[in-house]
């Protein structure tokens, strides 16, 4: 079954999900070779640190074969449509992973072929970042407890956060400038699961809450609006003085790559509570919990 969106996902899924990413985590070595003689494609039709290469060596140290397809090399619906790209890669591999600008490809490869797709990042959600994201945040507090706080752009990164939170029984409260709250639909289906607040008032958002997490202001793609939201988002980044105001046992938390100096000060991503290296290490064993889902 692919895992295209949280959204989609069960809340029983997705909570297996992050209890294998948690086993996977603290048992490495059970699970080598899981996955002996599989092959699992990794595409990329925009920029990745993180993703490329965790999800590879997730991919090599459950014993199966990752190989990366860049999009300079392949052209995705410029030398090749969508859906014949996701026909060829279904007779050559087990798994694929891809990243995207537009959620739309991913259904449309998703209907074309028959081995499961993940989705690796588009303009609608980042499902993997959400399983990484709360596995760091059940380290810290019971998830059925936790009230998690984004502060910052309504964007793919959040609608995962926003959907994981409320499926799994945390509260989530969205601190967004007026204009860049998220996508109404997604905060519809949320509200209609859980307890979520959507707020420009970076106060209200942040006081007594368990988690303050952040992405940049302006994701890949948006580039040409950059001083633009630097304007429009000026007021909401993350500093240990905001921090002050969460709870005393709260953590930072950001998906990176970090803009320091925009959504978030040098000073906080320092901090002592600022668990955004473990956020990070949790990609690789949150995507072995993806492809044993899909393939174990
Ligand atoms: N968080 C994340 O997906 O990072 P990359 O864009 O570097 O893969
Ligand atoms: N929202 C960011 C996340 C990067 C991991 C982007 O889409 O560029």
């Amino acid at each position: 079954m692919s895992f295209l969106t949280i959204d989609e996902t069960d809340a029983a899924r997705l909570a297996s999900l992050v209890e294998v990413g948690l086993a996977v985590k603290a048992s490495p070595d059970e699970y080598r070779s899981a996955l002996d003689g599989r092959s699992v494609g990794l595409f990329f039709q925009k920029q990745s640190l993180r993703t490329w290469v965790s999800c590879d060596i997730a991919t090599f140290q459950l014993g199966a074969h990752p190989i990366v397809i860049r999009n300079d090399q392949t052209g995705l619906g410029t030398r090749e449509a969508p859906a014949d790209v996701g026909r060829v890669l279904g007779r050559y591999l087990d798994a694929l992973g891809m990243r995207v600008f537009d959620h739309a490809d991913l259904t449309e490869i998703d209907d074309a072929t028959q081995i499961p797709l993940v989705n690796l990042l588009s303009d609608l959600e980042h499902p993997c970042q959400a399983v990484a994201d709360m596995m760091t945040i059940a380290a810290h507090v019971p998830l059925d407890e936790a009230t998690i706080t984004y502060v910052g752009d309504g964007n793919n990164v959040c609608h995962s956060l926003m959907l994981a939170a409320v499926k799994l029984g945390s509260s989530i409260r969205i601190v967004a400038p007026p204009g860049y709250e998220p996508d109404a639909d997604v905060t519809e289906r949320a509200r209609a699961i859980g307890d979520v607040l959507v707020t420009s008032d970076i106060g209200e958002g942040v006081t007594g809450t368990n988690v303050i997490y952040t992405d940049v202001w302006s994701s890949m793609g948006q580039e040409a609006e950059a001083e633009l939201r630097r304007r429009h988002f000026a007021g909401y980044q993350i500093t240990p003085e905001l921090f002050e105001r969460a709870d005393e046992d709260a953590i930072f938390m950001h998906c990176l790559p970090a803009h320091r100096g925009e959504e978030v000060s040098d000073e906080m991503m320092e901090h002592g509570r600022s668990k955004v290296f473990d956020q990070a290490e949790n990609r690789l064993h949150s995507f072995k919990a993806v492809l044993l889902d899909e393939l174990g």
